[in-house]
C-alpha cells in the first residue's frame, strides 16, 4: 500500500487518526510537526517567535520534499496547504485525506488541548480561529484526493472510512 496523507485544520484529529491508521495498516506513523521540532530543537512557538511563521512554512516544504515518496502515514501541520507550492507537491502525493471538521468541534478541543502551543491560535478568540480558518477551507479541498466528514465520529470510524475508500 501506498503511503497516506493526513491534512485538516488544527484540532482536526490528523494526530490521532494517523497513530490508528498506522497501528491498522502497520505502516510507520510520521506527525511532521514533530519531525521539525526535532529537527529545530525548540518548539513551534519558540521557531515562531524567533524566524517567524514563514521560516517555519519553508522547513514545512522542506520535509514535505524529504518524504514524498515514502510509503508511510503522515500527519502534517494544519498549515502545510498555505503554500501553492505544498499543494502542488500533495497533489503528486497519493491518497491526501482531508479531515474535514466543524469550527464548533475544531475550537474547544483546541482549548482543552495543553500539549502543544500553536502559535497561530493561542489567546486567540473563537472568532479568530474562525478567521484563521475559513481561507484554508479552498487549499484544503483542491489538495485533498479524499474528504472525509470527522464530525460526530471515532476515530475508529473514521479509519474504517478512510481505509474502504482508498
Ligand atoms: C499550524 C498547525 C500546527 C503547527 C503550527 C501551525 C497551522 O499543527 O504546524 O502551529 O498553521 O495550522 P497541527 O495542525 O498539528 O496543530
Amino acid at each position: 500500500m501506498k503511503g497516506i496523507i493526513l491534512i485538516g485544520f488544527m484540532g482536526a484529529g490528523k494526530t490521532t487518526v494517523g497513530k490508528l491508521l498506522s497501528e491498522k495498516t502497520g505502516m510507520e506513523h510520521i506527525d511532521f510537526d514533530d519531525k521539525i521540532v526535532e529537527e529545530i530543537g525548540m518548539t513551534i512557538q519558540e521557531y515562531f517567535d524567533l524566524h517567524g511563521e514563514e521560516a517555519f512554512r519553508e522547513r514545512e516544504t522542506d520535509v514535505l520534499k524529504r518524504y514524498l515518496d515514502h510509503n508511510q502515514v503522515v500527519s502534517t501541520g494544519g498549515g502545510i496547504v498555505m503554500r501553492a507550492e505544498n499543494r502542488n507537491l500533495l497533489k503528486q502525493m497519493a491518497p491526501v485525506i482531508y479531515l474535514q471538521t466543524k469550527p464548533e468541534v475544531f475550537i474547544p478541543r483546541l482549548k482543552q488541548d495543553h500539549t502543544t502551543v500553536r502559535p497561530l491560535v493561542v489567546s486567540k478568540s473563537p472568532d479568530e480561529i474562525k478567521q484563521v480558518f475559513e481561507p484554508r477551507i479552498p487549499f484544503y479541498e483542491e489538495s485533498a484526493s479524499l474528504i472525509v466528514d470527522t464530525d460526530n465520529r471515532t476515530p475508529e470510524e473514521i479509519v474504517n472510512e478512510i481505509l474502504k475508500n482508498i
